[in-house]
């Protein structure tokens, strides 16, 4: 009944540029292109209708165009309102691809791009894969469009918030179809969660404010992968860090690595820059705005606004706000200046670009090869969460060896047997925890 729309970006004429620059990504993306080599030719993704819902960046679109090298229908939306690359979606959509994504979208739009991807072309197929970032399509998919889920073969999940969605489904018994949680490949959580983070935080905090970072007392809430990269990030630029835990196994880790672990009721009268990252909600409450130091900057890089109160100073704090220049905000708070950057979303995609390609090309092989087990191995997997097998984590690894110039050793036949794996891998029990 809807008419089809092929696609709808900020400004087509920006595809030549977001061209050259995904030409540039395509070389710090061997994972990416190494996949492209060894699969393409068979095209063991031909039938599959891809809708995927993950930030529209410049690496992104490898993703997508590797995906559709290897055979793969492909439609794409942004999985947050202020993450998408103006100049890569249009890109993709001149390539002949639907996407439906621009930076800065509203909530109905967001939700409008993402039901644009669920049916193909004209004709309006069904998809019949799911590759996710958060959970946002699979949750339409399964909520609004059921009926759906019995031609739809599984779907990928990117990250760690997305993952504790589909648990919760599987343990409610609301999960209809397999799963593969590519955030616990560790060759996805343990480098880009971390190292990616470590690198776009303070690059976000840096485009968005042009503050100086050495001397400044920073805290990072949250100590999991994402934590421990962006306490990295600020620490490397020069800054105090502190850090609040909930859990004492990463409170320890964080005060091992040198870092003041203490609570945000200490934290928001020493420190200068917050930046949360748990997963989790109500981590920057109403006391805590009011008690910061003057300029203060606040930010997320969890998945979700609602680390940080945002609804509260938005609607009920009675503090004025200007905004700076987009996606940085100014708010008065009973005469005290508070920073917000990207109204609370995750500020590296939403004041910078997100993480580098080369860490990128880590996630998006493991989210492909998941795309392929489960497009071609589906009978292997019943309606639960899985991640996938560790050979082909280490395989991912091995891909992005040669571009850092590292030469890996080969174990001896007897050394192999010594500790009990064999010479090909995998080369480490599954309870390691890297
Ligand atoms: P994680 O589970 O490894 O770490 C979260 C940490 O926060 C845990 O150690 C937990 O104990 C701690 N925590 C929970 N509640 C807390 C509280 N009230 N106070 C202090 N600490 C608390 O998760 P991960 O992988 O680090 O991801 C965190 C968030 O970042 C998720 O929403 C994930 O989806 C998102 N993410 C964002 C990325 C980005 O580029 N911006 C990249 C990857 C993940």
């Amino acid at each position: 009944t809807k008419t089809y729309v092929p696609y709808k970006v900020k400004d087509i004429s920006l595809a030549d540029w977001g061209r050259k620059e995904i030409t540039l990504a395509e070389a710090e993306m061997p994972g990416l292109m190494e996949i492209r080599k060894e699969y393409g030719p068979s095209k063991p993704l031909a039938g599959s209708r891809i809708a995927g819902c993950l930030h529209m960046t410049i690496q992104t679109a490898v993703l997508i165009e590797t995906l559709v090298e290897l055979g793969a229908d492909v439609t794409w939306s942004s999985c947050n309102i202020f993450s998408t690359q103006d100049h890569a979606a249009a890109a993709i959509a001149a390539a002949g691809i639907p996407v439906y994504a621009w930076k800065g979208m509203n909530e109905e739009e967001f939700n409008w791009c993402i039901e644009q991807t669920i049916f193909f072309g004209e004709d309006k197929k069904p998809l019949n894969l799911i590759l996710d970032d958060g959970g946002d399509l699979t949750n339409m998919v399964l909520d609004e469009f059921p009926e759906l889920a019995a031609g739809i073969k599984g779907l990928s999940e990117e990250t760690t918030t997305g993952v504790h969605r589909l648990i919760e489904r599987e343990r409610n018994g609301t999960l209809v179809m397999p799963a593969i949680n590519v955030n616990d490949s560790v060759t996805k959580s343990k480098f880009d969660n971390k190292y990616g983070c470590r690198e776009s935080l303070v690059d976000a905090i840096r485009r968005a404010t042009d503050i100086m970072l050495a001397g400044k007392v920073a805290v990072v809430a949250g100590f999991g992968d994402v934590g421990k990269g962006s306490a990295e990030s600020l620490r490397n630029a020069g800054c105090r860090v502190l850090v609040t835990e909930v859990d004492p196994i990463c409170a320890l880790q964080a005060a091992m690595e040198g870092f003041e672990v203490v609570t945000m009721e200490e934290a928001c009268t020493r420190a200068s820059i917050f930046v949360t990252a748990t997963g989790n909600y109500n981590i920057i409450q109403p006391k805590h705005f009011k008690a910061m130091k003057d300029k203060s900057i606040v930010c997320n890089i969890g998945h979700f606004d609602n680390e940080i109160d945002m609804a509260w100073l938005n609607n009920e704090s009675g503090a004025t706000k200007v905004e700076i220049k987009p996606q940085v905000d100014l708010y008065n708070l009973d005469g005290n200046d508070i920073i917000v950057l990207a109204e609370g979303r995750l500020v590296n995609l939403g004041c910078a670009t997100g993480h580098p390609s080369f860490v990128m090309s880590c996630s998006f092989s493991n989210q492909t090869l998941a795309q392929l087990e489960l497009w071609n191995n589906t009978d292997a997997y019943e309606n639960k969460v899985y991640v996938l097998p560790k050979h082909l984590d280490e395989k991912v690894a091995a891909f992005h060896l040669a571009h850092v110039g590292a030469s890996l050793t080969k174990l001896s036949t007897e050394q192999a047997e010594y500790i009990g794996v064999t010479v090909e891998g995998p080369y480490k029990p599954d309870a390691y925890r890297y």
